[in-house]
């Protein structure tokens, strides 16, 4: 054999070597190759014979074959019996790996928070259709004909009398036309705008309405659980203001604005006594019966608690947002 051959000798060798499929095989291979009686050996066998001008270089290549073949034996040998320990010995008392859990949307923790702290003041959940008829999102609400809000740049028609609805306030209207008071329900829902989309607004996003009707129901108490609401969602030092506005379904109307850590104010709701007028139409007495009501945006209250920026990364599909530990 001369030193070409052993070298594709000892190349056909490794193949084989690699393409074992066990211990047991790489143990035969060995025999085979670097035993006593082994391929190798035979070669050396064969050496006192040689030429002696050919003798050196034949011991060289024969000797480096053998080193290979030993190594490649030994690294195969190692790694057979890791698979082989993993797959026969299994300890039960190992920790698993943990699993990836998912988590709650931001806006859905919004809407749990929300109805946890009103549930302690005896508010329950209510819901309503978005796709909605004009008489309930705006007519009932005391929202005329020419009403800004009522511009089809504002609002998606189906057709003159249905639409998606612009805000939960529909809700109310349902609610009150089917039930007497006393009255407390909260509404968390999505609603639709013709806005264009940028860091602060969307097309769709959503808002939590209120509405508590009893016959003793006065505004202090409204600005009373509105604070309350504030300082548990956001922490008790967090400054809330209100100042007058405008809702034609509301009278007196406000806005409630919470400071921001770097002092700014940031309109979330607004709010006021529900006008006289849409209790009766709905078929409340408004002479023994008056309400309050909000509507606040669930977005904006996820963006102010969890640091968000840009109003569009809630609905980028991020699992960033969705992990527990960030929200
Ligand atoms: N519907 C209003 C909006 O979408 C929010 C609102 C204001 C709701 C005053 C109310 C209210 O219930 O009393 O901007």
């Amino acid at each position: 054999m001369n030193s070409e051959e052993i070298m594709s000798l000892k190349n056909n060798v490794i193949a084989l070597i690699l393409q074992s499929k066990s211990v047991e095989e790489l143990e035969e291979l060995r025999i085979k190759y670097l035993g006593r009686k082994g391929e190798i050996n035979k070669l050396l066998q064969a050496l006192p014979e040689l030429d002696p001008n050919q003798r050196s270089s034949y011991g060289t290549a024969v000797n480096q074959a053998k080193n290979q073949i030993e190594m490649a034996i030994n690294e195969k040998t190692k790694q057979s019996s890791t698979v082989k320990i993993n797959q026969e010995f299994f300890d039960p008392t190992v920790p698993g790996k943990p699993a990836p859990t998912g988590a709650l949307h931001p806006i859905t923790k919004i809407f749990h928070e929300v109805e946890d702290i009103f549930g302690k003041f005896g508010f329950s959940i209510a819901t309503g259709p978005e796709v909605e008829w004009d008489k309930i999102n705006f007519q009932k609400l005391l929202l005329g004909p020419d009403h800004p809000s009522r511009d089809t740049q504002e609002t998606y028609y189906f057709d003159e009398k249905k639409l998606l609805r612009v805000h939960t306030s529909s809700v109310q209207i349902r609610y009150l036309e089917s039930h007497q008071p006393p009255i407390r329900i909260v509404v968390p829902g999505r609603v639709y705008r013709r806005d264009t989309i940028d860091v602060t607004h969307l097309p769709s996003f959503h808002q939590i309405e209120g509405l508590m009707v009893d016959d003793k129901t006065v505004l202090t108490d409204l600005l009373g659980i509105l604070e309350h609401f504030a300082k548990q969602l956001f922490g008790a030092k967090r400054k809330v203001r209100f100042y007058g506005h405008h809702f034609p379904y509301t009278e007196p109307s406000l806005e409630i604005e919470v400071q921001m850590e770097n002092g700014r104010w940031l309109e979330i709701m607004g709010c006021g006594m529900v006008h006289p007028q849409v209790l009766e139409n709905c078929g409340i007495n408004s002479k023994k019966f008056q309400g309050w009501a909000f509507g606040m945006g669930a977005e904006r209250l996820a963006m102010l608690k969890y640091w968000i920026a840009d109003i569009r990364s809630l609905y980028a599909g991020d699992v960033k947002f969705l992990n527990p530990n960030l929200c």
